[in-house]
């Protein structure tokens, strides 16, 4: 049987710009490479994620009345992903994100939250009625609505898991419940901790600090090209990552968090979970996109194989 997940988070449209440099203030640099429109969110992605990767996905989030709806909402449908619990807002126009691609593959991002923000808690109480395995959120939308959706499954009892980002340090961990697993990656770790989680020791103490704010069964890190550090509450593990050529690193964290996810619900196995999700993670940089990058669940199978053979 599918697992069937709630995610309640972000769409956007993502506007993509591959450049050379960023200009410094005051300054207009031209371009000679390319730009262009693509799906993305960190919900959305991940929504993606878990529907390409062989889950049930109902996507609940909020969208405008707008062009760019209009196509993130066929795309939607196309990934066989639930869009009942999609509203539409007449004020707001749906998210939009700017991505500087730098030629190392590394992305800067900025957000405009747009109809994101407006998500409505009646919205949320309708789908937590149906029958799920797990609610999946991220920090891209309004905090009253993460945290009225994080209460209210937690006590109808469906497993919360939690992608830290994006980074926000005026999120208020302490009115989560108790989650079935929480993952920052480095700079949201950072931002929560204080502690920059340059190698395990680090990793460790910045659980121990983030443990004070949260409880969670599983905080895992993100580390990047480095991998994954899985923490249990007691002690931590690195799960490194596999290499690749990477290209654009854009909705990787989104695809190894659904990835990880959905797999360990599937399987109860933290660390094959983790295993999994990092070839999630690696296929996706390895192309340019967001949603689009994501891998398939025979794609990210057949690599998982060959890496483990
Ligand atoms: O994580 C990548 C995503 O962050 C992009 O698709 C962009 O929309 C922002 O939400």
């Amino acid at each position: 049987m599918k697992k069937k997940i709630l995610v309640v988070s972000s769409a956007n449209m993502d506007m993509v710009m591959n450049i050379n440099e960023i200009p410094i203030a005051g300054e207009t640099v031209i371009e000679h490479g390319t730009y262009s429109y693509v799906p993305g969110g960190k919900g959305a992605n991940s929504a993606v994620a878990i529907s390409r990767l062989g889950g049930e996905c109902v996507f609940l989030t909020k969208v405008g009345k707008d062009a760019n709806a209009d196509a993130l909402l066929e795309l939607y449908k196309k990934e066989g992903i639930d869009i009942s619990y999609i509203k539409r807002d007449e004020s707001a126009p749906t998210g939009l994100a700017t991505i500087f691609v730098e030629k190392s593959g590394q992305n800067r991002i900025i957000v405009f939250a747009g109809a994101n923000q407006k998500i409505e808690k009646e919205t949320i109480d309708d789908a937590l009625d149906i029958s799920l395995d797990a609610l999946y959120m991220q920090f891209e939308i309004n905090h009253d609505a993460i945290l009225h959706a994080a209460n209210e499954a937690y006590k109808k009892g469906i497993p919360v898991f939690i992608d830290a980002g994006p980074a926000d340090k005026s999120f208020p961990l302490e009115k989560l419940p108790p989650l079935e697993m929480f993952s920052p990656n480095e700079t949201e770790t950072l931002g929560f901790t204080g502690i920059s989680p340059i190698d395990e020791d680090a990793c460790l103490r910045a659980c121990y600090e983030l443990k004070k704010r949260i409880k969670a069964k599983y905080t895992v890190i993100k580390l990047g090209a480095k991998g994954a550090y899985v923490f249990d509450g007691e002690d931590g593990i690195l799960f490194p990552s596999y290499e690749i050529k990477a290209v654009d690193t854009t909705a990787a964290g989104d695809a190894f968090t659904a990835a990880l996810t959905l797999k360990y619900l599937e399987c109860n196995d933290i660390a094959e979970a983790c295993r999994f999700a990092n070839c999630a993670g690696a296929l996706t940089v390895s192309r340019h996109g967001a949603s689009s990058a994501i891998p398939s669940f025979s794609e990210t199978q057949a690599f998982f194989e060959k890496i483990n053979k």
